[in-house]
């Protein structure tokens, strides 16, 4: 479906369309519907519905390097780069949790019987990486289907959990750089959250590889200021 983490359909018209929220997706939609978790005004980043979906299984020990479920599933393989930075823009971040989840080749965020419901809205294919020593992170997996029906780009989502900040927030999806459903209209919707999130892949030994840095507070709202 199509909606923002902070911007879930309510329960009834979900049953009706037979559709979760499957996170976010991007925009243009989305910002039709609104929340239906409203939440103070104060938390970093504003509304951000299922995000807290990110936390359960949630491994002690998070490396700056993943890889995903889809890895050794059907698909084009794809490997995710890229640093995190302080608002400066120039100084890396480290010790930064991302949560990414997607859907599978097909467009679709598949559940199994293992996994608890309680995490199904953001199907099988999800993970953690922190960020290291020099801001760096590395997520194996592969490249998402664009929802079947639906105009919405191929997308992964992604959180942000800084170690001193009372809660996470979404930055925007990566999109891919020639995905013809990524058209003028949905860059101009685009929030630059953390930065654009369009990348551009190139073809390594079979391998689409593509760079997603992160700057973070980047047209986050209520982000605190340093001084
Ligand atoms: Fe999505």
């Amino acid at each position: 479906m199509l909606i923002h983490p902070n911007r879930c359909l309510p329960a009834l018209l979900i049953l009706l369309l037979g559709a979760g929220c499957n996170g976010q997706v991007n925009g243009n939609l989305g910002k039709e519907a609104a929340s239906a978790t409203p939440q103070g005004s104060s938390r970093v980043g504003g509304n951000c519905d299922t995000c807290e979906l990110m936390y359960i299984g949630i491994p002690e020990s998070i490396n700056a390097t993943d890889t995903s479920a889809a890895w050794k599933e059907p698909g084009q393989k794809l490997l995710i780069s890229g640093t995190v930075y302080m608002p400066d823009g120039i100084t890396p971040a480290s010790g930064v949790i991302l949560y990414y989840w997607q859907t599978n080749s097909e467009g679709v965020y598949k559940t199994s019987d293992e996994l608890d419901q309680k995490i199904e809205p953001h199907g099988h294919i999800r993970g953690w990486v922190k960020s290291g020593e020099e801001g760096e992170f590395n997520i194996y997996t592969t490249r998402p289907g664009a929802y079947p029906g639906r105009k919405d780009p191929q997308h992964i989502h992604i959180l942000v959990k800084e170690p001193n900040l009372p809660n996470e927030y979404y930055i925007d999806d990566i999109l891919f750089e020639g995905d013809p459903r990524l058209t003028s209209d949905w860059r101009r919707n685009l929030e630059n959250r953390g930065g654009s999130g369009i990348v551009q892949t190139k073809l390594e030994n079979g391998v689409q590889v593509a760079e997603r840095n992160i700057i973070l507070g980047l047209n986050i709202p209520d982000y605190p200021t340093s001084e």
